[in-house]
């Protein structure tokens, strides 16, 4: 089945096997990945503690097709507060580096100084959290990530509610008439994203659903048949 070109997936190296990072993501690009999520946790923002951009910089030579198209890094960083490491990313090979609003007293000074870095910026909105904000800097932004668990972990069930807030931020991203991608992060699987897709999302993080099953390509070929058929 050929999927829609508009749709992304992006494999989260949350669920991937640490010991084996770089081929964790080689494999999964292999396998059919669009982009790498790379989900950083500061223990302070979030009750758990991933890795930096030393890691970063050390996976970005395996963010590349067998035939070395790049394959974008998407940092998603949950950490507060945010400038000082948004810098250090964008320096360590990020594509897209989004972070949380509430975690950044200057979220538009944020958004900018990750483009004076060269690189997209994305805003991520909790569960609890609305759009709001996106009246004061859609014109400013590459990307929306709508979470559909509260961010520190995979392997979480998706919250429903985030449908519904995925439906007004495609309003929102339309009326705008700009090009950005509109993310959704967390409990999606197979049985899922269709649903996620209809409401509105064109970018599809996947922890566990990949990474915890045998085989990467079965389960991205799964998602993309349910993503040609869910518009
Ligand atoms: C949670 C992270 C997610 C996480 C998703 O804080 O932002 O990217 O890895 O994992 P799954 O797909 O397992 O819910
Ligand atoms: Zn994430």
């Amino acid at each position: 089945m050929t999927p829609s070109p508009t749709f992304r997936i992006a494999p989260s190296i949350l669920s991937a096997d640490f010991a084996r990072l770089g081929a964790e993501v080689s494999d999964v690009i292999a396998a059919g990945a669009d982009w790498i999520h790379f989900d950083v946790m500061d223990n302070h923002y979030v009750p758990n503690l991933t890795f930096g951009p030393m890691v970063c910089e050390a996976l970005k030579p395996h963010a590349k097709k067998a035939d070395g198209t790049p394959v974008p890094v998407d940092v998603h960083l949950m950490i507060e507060p945010v400038d000082a490491l948004a810098a250090a990313f964008a320096k360590a090979g990020a594509d897209y580096i989004s972070f949380h609003p509430d975690a950044s007293p200057h979220t538009h000074r944020s958004v900018q100084a990750i483009h004076a870095a060269g690189c997209r910026a994305g805003l991520v909105f909790n569960p609890a959290r609305g759009l709001e904000i996106l009246d004061w800097i859609i014109d400013e932004i590459d990307l929306v990530l709508i979470m559909s668990v509260n961010p520190g972990f995979g392997g979480q069930s998706f919250i429903d509610s985030a449908l519904r807030k995925v439906e007004q931020a495609r309003r929102r991203i339309d009326a705008s008439g700009r090009d950005i991608r509109l993310e959704v992060d967390g409990g999606i699987k197979t049985d899922n994203i269709a649903r996620v897709a209809s409401a509105g999302a064109d970018t599809f993080v996947a922890g566990s659903a990949i990474f915890n099953a045998p085989d990467y390509a079965g389960v991205i070929g799964a998602m993309r048949e349910q993503l040609a058929a869910a518009r």
